[in-house]
């Protein structure tokens, strides 16, 4: 069994998966289920001075990806301050308080939900592209005296705008929100549409996976503190590749509203089963490894091993410059029509094609 144990502001947390602001962590009762089913922190649906109005319907799974247009809490602070928080902190798991979303909003929720709260988590969702109102919003969180999270939203430049939370005082950057605004038509049932509000909705689930971590692995690179990864994780493998692409642990929402809150221990148990099978003996020794690795440069075809081939043709299905080609059912290649555009490498499911030396 590897080493799980993820230190993160100063916890000492069982591994690094954790909820993220949304349905699953909706009131103080969601938030005992997700310590119920194995998270090991716990992030609460994120509130503002005034409850939400929430259009209905206002979710829907298309699979591959997820829309929503829920915007932040629906019930007021002050039931979150009289039951929800008192609520949460009988998981007796480290509790991190998601707000939004103006410096005038923070300055008045911050000091109210402090004794609740071992971290504030910022949602930068709704307050513009200017840095400006960011760390405003930042310094209001810090009176507060405990670590401040700020959380990005995938529509910005994520460099920059990590490097202005950090100077501004943040502790540690989430990344990523939904992305959007997005669009989904029923065609079965004449172009209905499924979202209330304006008709659209915020996009999650596993097609954000790619931008989030990108914004990860560039925001991992310029800043000091560290990183939470969230968008898209629905496996142990995905945990793996947040943590490869540099962050120190993960937030889940959208598969815990489809698969519920069991998730968070089916996903620290596949994180351990992988970090087994692959021989190392701690979360730490992978997090981060994408950052060390140089971006690849292929002047040669792919190296063929051929024993391992099994003739399965899909490399040689999608090989549009044909240099591929089946021979009693081993791979072989044109070498000299092969563009080395790669992409027969990531199609085989045998590992027989790889990048050469
Ligand atoms: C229905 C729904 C409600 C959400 N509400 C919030 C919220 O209140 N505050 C927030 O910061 N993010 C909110 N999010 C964004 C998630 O926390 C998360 O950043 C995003 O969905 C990407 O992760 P996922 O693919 O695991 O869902 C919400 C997401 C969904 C799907
Ligand atoms: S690298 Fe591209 S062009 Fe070359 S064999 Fe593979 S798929 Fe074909
Ligand atoms: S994808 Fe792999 S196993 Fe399938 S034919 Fe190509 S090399 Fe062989």
């Amino acid at each position: 069994m590897a080493t799980m144990t993820t230190e993160l502001l100063g916890f000492t947390l069982a591994h690094p998966i954790m909820p993220a602001a949304g349905p699953p962590v909706r009131d103080g009762a969601a938030l005992l289920a997700c310590a119920a089913g194995g998270a090991s922190a716990l992030v609460t649906k994120t509130i503002s001075v005034h409850p939400a109005e929430v259009p209905a319907p206002n979710m829907a799974d298309f699979k591959t990806y997820f829309l929503n247009t829920e915007l932040w809490s629906e019930l007021p602070a002050e039931q979150w301050l009289e039951t929800e928080y008192p609520q949460t902190r009988q998981a007796g798991l480290p509790v991190i308080i998601s707000l939004g979303y103006t410096a005038g909003d923070i300055a008045n929720l911050a000091p109210r939900v402090a004794p609740f709260a071992d971290a504030l988590e910022l949602s930068t969702h709704y307050i513009g592209n200017d840095y400006g109102p960011m760390q405003a919003a930042i310094q209001a969180a810090r009176v507060a005296g405990v670590p401040v999270l700020v959380k990005m939203s995938p529509f910005r430049e994520p460099q920059g705008a990590a490097l202005a939370a950090q100077e501004a005082g943040a502790d540690a950057i989430v990344a990523v929100n939904s992305f959007g605004p997005a669009f989904g038509i029923d065609i079965e049932h004449g172009g209905r549409l499924w979202m209330g509000g304006k008709g659209y909705g915020w996009m999650s689930g596993p097609a954000l996976k790619p931008i989030a971590l990108r914004m990860v692995y560039d925001i991992a690179r310029v800043v000091d503190i560290p990183v939470i990864g969230v968008g898209g994780i629905s496996t142990g493998e995905d945990v793996v590749e947040f943590l490869m692409a540099g962050a120190t642990a993960v937030q889940v929402c959208t598969a815990a509203i489809v698969k519920g809150p069991d998730i968070f221990g089916k996903l620290a148990q596949q994180l351990d089963r992988w970090l087994d099978k692959h021989d190392y003996d701690s979360v730490t020794q992978i997090q981060g490894l994408a950052l060390k690795q140089p971006i690849p440069a292929m002047a040669q075809p792919p190296v063929l091993l051929i024993d391992r081939c099994t003739g399965c043709n899909r490399c040689v299905t999608s090989c549009v410059y044909h240099a591929l080609y089946l021979e009693d059912r081993k791979i072989h290649i044109h070498e000299e029509r092969c563009a080395q555009c790669g992409l027969c490498i990531s199609r085989c499911p045998v590992d027989a094609l790889h990048p050469p030396a």
